[in-house]
C-alpha cells in the first residue's frame, strides 16, 4: 500500500523560507519522518514537489487514473496528502482534480491559515477533500498520514 505526499508551490524552500509561519525542517526532513513512520506499518511513501499547477494536477490525475486502470494498483494507492500552498486559495483545477478522482486526499498545511491574512481563510479544495489539518507545522503531515495507517 502507498501512500502519495504532493508539496505546491514554494515549499521546496522549507528551512530558508518565513521560519516564523513554516519552521525550520526542510522538505527532506519532513518526507523522511513520513517515510519512517509509514515503513512501521508497511506503507510506501511517494514524494513529489512541484512549483507548477499543471503538474500539481497532473500528479492527482496520474494517482486516479491508476486506479481505473489497474485495479491492483488502486488497492495500492491508499491516499493522498497534499499541501496545495498558495494555489489551495486559488485552484479550481486542482479542485476539479481532486473531484475527478476516488482516492481520498487530505489537505495539510504547516501554518494555521484561518489564522493569518483573510485571502488564506479560503481553500478552493477544502470541500473536496477527506478533511484538513492546518496549523501543526511538520505534525500536520504526520498526523493526515496516521489517519491513513489507522484508517
Ligand atoms: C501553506 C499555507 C499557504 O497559505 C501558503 O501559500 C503556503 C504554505 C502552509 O503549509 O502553511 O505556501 O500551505
Amino acid at each position: 500500500m502507498k501512500i502519495l505526499v504532493i508539496h505546491g508551490p514554494n515549499l521546496n524552500m522549507l528551512g530558508k523560507r518565513e521560519p516564523e509561519y513554516y519552521g525550520s525542517e526542510t522538505l527532506l526532513d519532513i518526507n523522511q519522518q513520513l517515510i519512517k513512520l509509514a515503513a512501521t506499518a508497511n506503507l510506501e511513501i511517494e514524494t513529489f514537489q512541484s512549483n507548477i499547477e499543471g503538474e500539481l494536477v497532473s500528479k492527482i490525475q496520474e494517482a486516479g487514473n491508476a486506479e481505473v486502470e489497474d485495479c491492483e494498483q488502486s488497492q495500492q494507492m491508499k491516499g493522498i496528502i497534499l499541501n496545495a500552498g498558495a494555489y489551495t486559495h486559488t485552484s479550481i483545477a486542482l479542485r476539479d482534480a481532486i473531484s475527478s478522482i476516488k482516492v481520498p486526499v487530505i489537505e495539510v498545511h504547516l501554518s494555521n491559515i484561518h489564522a493569518r491574512e483573510d485571502f488564506r481563510h479560503t481553500s478552493m479544495i477544502a470541500a473536496v477533500c477527506k478533511g484538513q489539518i492546518s496549523g501543526f507545522a511538520a505534525k500536520s503531515y504526520i498526523l493526515a498520514l496516521k489517519y491513513f495507517i489507522d484508517g
